[in-house]
């Protein structure tokens, strides 16, 4: 970034630093709460468990009205990791009193913990885990948290952990925030990291702009090396970071290439145009989503397919990758028939599973079926023989093709076999069987949600 630029990127931090950072009282009154919910739980622990306040709060990397706390109980060695998770849950639940309206939810991590709702608003993550000099002695992957918090605390200005927040605020406005495997994103750690090896947000901008894959950062160091083959192949990524804290731990190992790729478009688009709507994205309503939804349609000259279905109430950390899944699958199918897809989006909502798919509009009455190579001569004559019903046979080279009727001749039909069962049909949560295809026209209840994600796919 050039030095006009980077006063003005500045002044747009500035300002939405105003948005989305705590406000002093904000902050102290997180603070007065975490001190009487440690209070509490001090109570119920033995003498021997430290309470430890980990996470985006006790690194002041927290947004403004995010009342997310996380509070880990840290166990002695001599506890077992077993014991350690049972005895998590048990205190975890304690601390909740459900008279005074306070309620709870069992999480589930490599082990269960408890969530706890407070009526303050704030809810609580009260995580178990072992206590760790260093991530050679790690049982479970969230012993290295509070490692992580030693480290963000003793290498971070004030500064920086404000351009953390900017770079979470940016990454939520495009849907990039977060390591579900439904996001693929960015988690609070990373950003932190990130910050970190290239120095600050805008720095972070100019790096991930020009960034190539396979990267790998290391911000302990704060090097980075591109093309390390031996750990490309170690985490099966194209790009890594090393926890500083962990040198067998990829923190980047939920970021997806799109995720990535989205941020480098992000950041080139800042980068060439400073411009704070970068952060806020064009706005829409609920109300706006229809219309614009239906213009989309219309402008493109696509046909649109909206199939949605019923999903159990499970977290979408389990159904979502079942329904992505098989929607590819029935996608696969689609493109054996001679169909093109130029878009295709699946997603959970609340109880409903959706599967979106563009693509050009097209009849066709007859398809070609691909054969072997003429010159393997038994197996020419059992595809001949098998396809004797076809209007006839083509040659692509030396390969031979059957010209047949088209058993589909339009992805409406397919959609229709698809919303039957028959093409996909059943597996563990995702049934299509039963499943309402709309075309083109999207209902009112859906046009929110499906608006919303085909913002996601396609930078409007
Ligand atoms: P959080 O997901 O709450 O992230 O995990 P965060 O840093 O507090 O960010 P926000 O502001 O709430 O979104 C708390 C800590 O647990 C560790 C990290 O150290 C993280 O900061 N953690 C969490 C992991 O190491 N791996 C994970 O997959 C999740
Ligand atoms: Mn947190």
């Amino acid at each position: 970034m050039d030095k006009a630029r980077e006063e003005k990127a500045k002044r747009i931090f500035r300002r939405v630093l105003e948005d989305i950072k705590p406000s002093k009282a904000e902050a102290e009154e997180i603070i007065a709460n975490v001190n009487r919910i440690t209070l509490r739980l001090r109570k119920i622990v033995p003498k021997s468990v430290e309470i430890k306040v980990v996470g985006s709060i006790a690194r002041s990397t927290n947004l403004k009205g995010d009342g997310d706390i996380d509070i880990f109980m840290l166990f002695s060695k001599a506890y077992k990791k077993d014991r350690l998770a049972a005895l998590g849950v048990e205190y975890g639940k304690k601390l909740v009193d459900r008279k005074a309206g306070e309620r709870y939810e069992i999480k589930y991590a490599e082990h269960p913990y408890v969530r706890a709702y407070f009526k303050t608003g704030l809810k609580a993550d009260i995580v178990p885990a072992s206590k760790i000099e260093s991530a050679e002695d790690l049982a479970t992957a969230v012993d290295r948290t509070p490692l992580h918090t030693e480290f963000i605390n003793s290498h971070f200005t004030d500064a920086q952990r404000d351009e953390v927040r900017l770079l979470k605020y940016l990454l939520k406005a495009h849907s990039i925030y977060g390591a579900e495997i439904k996001t693929g994103g960015f988690s609070g750690y990373l950003c932190e990291l990130l910050v970190h090896q290239f120095g600050s947000l805008a720095k972070l901008m100019d790096g991930v702009s020009t960034l190539k894959l396979p990267a790998v950062l290391e911000p302990g160091s704060r090097k980075l090396s591109i093309a390390d083959e031996n750990l490309v192949k170690k985490f099966g990524r194209r790009f890594i970071v090393i926890d500083p804290v962990d040198p067998d731990r990829n923190v980047a190992a939920a970021v997806s290439e799109e995720s990535l790729a989205r941020l480098a478009i992000i950041s080139r688009k800042f980068i060439s145009r400073p411009d704070i709507e970068l952060f806020y994205g064009k706005g829409f309503s609920s109300s706006k989503a229809g219309g614009l939804l239906r213009g989309f349609i219309e402008n493109s000259g696509l046909d649109f397919f909206l199939v949605v279905l019923k999903v159990p109430d499970k977290s979408t950390d389990v159904t979502w990758p079942q329904l992505r899944k098989m929607s590819s699958l029935a996608i696969d199918f689609m493109k054996r028939q001679g169909f093109e897809t130029f878009l295709d989006m699946s997603w959970i909502d609340g109880r409903n599973g959706f599967l979106l798919i563009a693509s050009p509009k097209l009849e066709l009455n007859s398809r070609l079926m691909k054969g072997p190579d003429v010159f393997k001569t038994k197996e020419t004559s059992a595809f001949v023989d098998k396809h004797k019903g076809s209007m006839g046979f083509v040659f692509k080279n030396s390969t031979i093709y059957s010209l047949e009727k088209s058993k589909y001749p339009s992805m409406e039909a397919i959609l229709k076999d698809v919303a039957d069962g028959r093409i996909v049909g059943k597996r563990n949560d995702i049934d299509f069987k039963g499943a309402k295809v709309f075309i083109n026209k999207i209902p009112e209840e859906y046009s929110y949600s499906t608006y919303t994600e085909l913002r996601k796919a396609v930078s409007i």
